[in-house]
């Protein structure tokens, strides 16, 4: 079956992610979900993603690339870059608190959620899903850590569709690099590095912990030191807490 490469905007929908997981067999790689409100908008550890309607950029992509599935421990971290780059361009700097979340002055502008599909020979698709704050000026405190937003560090509205447009080509462009093995990124993802030298109480396997992160390493992994070694940590092996 021929898949179609096709760019969702859409008013109002439960979830941008889910909309793409649901069509991945017949959309083509690189295709695009985004939504001016999301019902069930969902996010990292089983948490809901809230976002003031039209205001924000709810954006997901699927990826149904082989060479980019098998490259799904980069993907967070590279997508974490793209909106980073975009946002430079704004004249805003950003840190990339690993593994997937994007900081300006310490606090949150950005989430994103990779969320997969396996068969019996490792992932077969998955969506990138990303939440940056744009417009929204006021949020509930219900979030863990204190969010801002483009608008509240640029000081003026911003056009949530041209934002849209320039982290579709950024992503579009350092995927496909990944995809050429030419990991450049991660040089850009370390020297934003916002945990890099940080001491971090975090769950290790299910032991609290009290950790120093030595930063992200080149396999994207999470190097910390703790009880006296060295370690490297994937996403799913280490939870922070809020400290
Ligand atoms: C996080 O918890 O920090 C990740 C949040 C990811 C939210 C985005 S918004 C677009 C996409 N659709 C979803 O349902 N979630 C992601």
């Amino acid at each position: 079956m021929k898949r179609l490469r096709r760019n969702f905007h859409l008013s109002k929908i439960d979830s941008t992610s889910a909309y793409l997981l649901r069509r991945r067999f017949v959309l083509r790689n690189f295709s695009t979900c985004s939504a001016d409100y999301q019902t069930n908008g969902r996010g990292r550890e089983n948490r809901t993603w809230e976002s003031s309607e039209g205001q924000n950029l709810l954006l997901s992509m699927l990826i149904s690339d082989k060479i980019l599935c098998s490259n799904f421990n980069y993907l967070s971290v590279a997508s974490a870059v793209a909106v980073s780059l975009t946002v430079k361009r704004y004249g805003i700097d950003c840190q990339i608190k690993w593994p997937n979340d994007v900081y300006v002055n310490g606090k949150k502008l950005c989430g994103i959620l990779l969320e997969s599909v396996s068969n019996e020979k490792g992932i077969e698709s998955l969506v990138v899903g990303i939440g940056v704050n744009v417009n929204q000026t006021e949020f509930s405190n219900e979030l863990l850590r204190e969010p801002t937003s483009l608008k509240l560090e640029y000081g003026k509205n911003i056009n949530v569709k041209k934002v849209k447009r320039i982290l579709i080509k950024t992503i579009k462009k350092i995927f496909t690099e990944i995809k050429n093995n030419d990991y450049r990124f991660m040089e850009f993802a370390k020297v934003t590095d916002y945990l890099k030298g940080k001491n971090v109480v975090a769950e290790i396997n299910g032991e609290q912990k009290s950790v120093f992160v030595l930063g992200i390493d080149d396999n994207c992994f999470l190097s910390v030191k703790y009880d006296y070694k060295i370690v490297s940590l994937n996403s799913g092996e280490i939870t922070f807490h809020k400290n």
